[in-house]
């Protein structure tokens, strides 16, 4: 072995320590077997979801998504095709808790993606995000006590981060892209995100430098939450707080503190969204 071998050898043992003492980890899946929602919801069993919310997301199922999946993915997701969850079932019960433990992030990947079944693919792509934006409505009402009522979070629509080593941004625009219509003159919150191993080769993603651009009118956007995959990640909590105003065609750097979520289940295919506690355009 040559020094310089080991010279490079100890810096690099050096920045995956530093890494390391970064990570906050996120045990992932750890509930009881019950544990079915995981759409916008955060923990909710099956034994919890009763009365006015149960109703609203089974209304909203056969309202949003059912009809689709029914149309295009019976030949294979029903109990008794090869598919992998039985969603698109004649008996709608059934389809609904296929569909609430496959989770809309993954439908949505698998409908849009060709290479998934014949009826898959772009084709399919202002369908569901139309029947997406619907179902996270209902999710997030529910979660605020069910039935409609007090005021439903805010959430920027899903987007497949297909991250890797160098920081790519992922944007919203605040009017178009959140589970609720805005009025900010084309106002957008942009993240960066890359992805790299922890030394024990666990994925981590990384979020930074998040920006606020105000569209035709100022805009004032607090709290930040993160969710990977439609789950929030509530140890992700670093930009909870932020509050920044951005002037009409400015753009403010919102926090600069990095988001660093280990994630064992990583995938070129997850999705990244973000809820949001308050957006105002002045
Ligand atoms: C030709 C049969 C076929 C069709 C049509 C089909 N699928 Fe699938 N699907 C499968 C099979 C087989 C699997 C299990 C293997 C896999 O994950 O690819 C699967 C798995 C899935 C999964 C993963 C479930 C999980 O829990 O990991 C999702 C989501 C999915 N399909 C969605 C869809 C959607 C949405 C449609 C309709 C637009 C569709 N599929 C149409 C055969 C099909």
């Amino acid at each position: 072995m040559s020094t310089t071998t080991t010279t490079k050898k100890s810096w690099r043992w050096l920045g995956t320590l530093a890494v390391l003492a970064l990570v906050q980890l996120v045990s992932y899946q750890n509930c009881g077997s019950d544990f079915i929602v995981k759409d916008g919801l955060s923990v909710v069993s099956s034994a919890s979801l009763g009365g006015a919310c149960e109703a609203t997301l089974a209304a909203d199922f056969q309202s949003s998504y059912y009809s689709f999946l029914k149309t295009n993915c019976a030949t294979c997701h029903t109990s008794r095709g090869p598919g992998n969850g039985a969603f698109a079932d004649g008996n709608a019960d059934l389809a609904f808790s296929a569909f609430l433990a496959t989770g809309h992030a993954k439908i949505d990947i698998n409908a849009t993606n060709s290479a998934h079944s014949g009826q898959s693919g772009p084709q399919n792509s202002s369908a569901i995000a139309v029947a997406g934006q619907q179902w996270d409505n209902a999710a997030a009402s529910c979660k605020n006590g069910g039935g409609g009522g007090g005021g439903s979070s805010i959430m920027t629509s899903e987007k497949v981060m297909q991250a890797n080593a160098t920081a790519k941004d992922i944007t919203w625009n605040l009017d178009t892209e959140l589970n609720q219509p805005g009025n900010t003159g084309g106002a957008t919150l942009t993240i960066s995100v890359r992805e790299a191993p922890s030394a024990n080769g666990t994925p981590v993603y990384f979020f930074s430098n998040p920006r606020l651009k105000g569209g035709s009118r100022s805009v004032n956007v607090k709290g930040l939450m993160i969710r990977i995959n439609g789950q929030e990640q509530v140890l992700g909590s670093t930009w909870s707080r932020v509050d920044s105003t951005a002037a009409a065609g400015a753009t403010v750097t919102m926090s600069t503190a990095q988001v660093l979520l280990e994630y064992t289940q990583y995938s070129v295919s997850d999705t990244l969204s973000v809820i949001i506690d308050s957006v105002s355009a002045q």
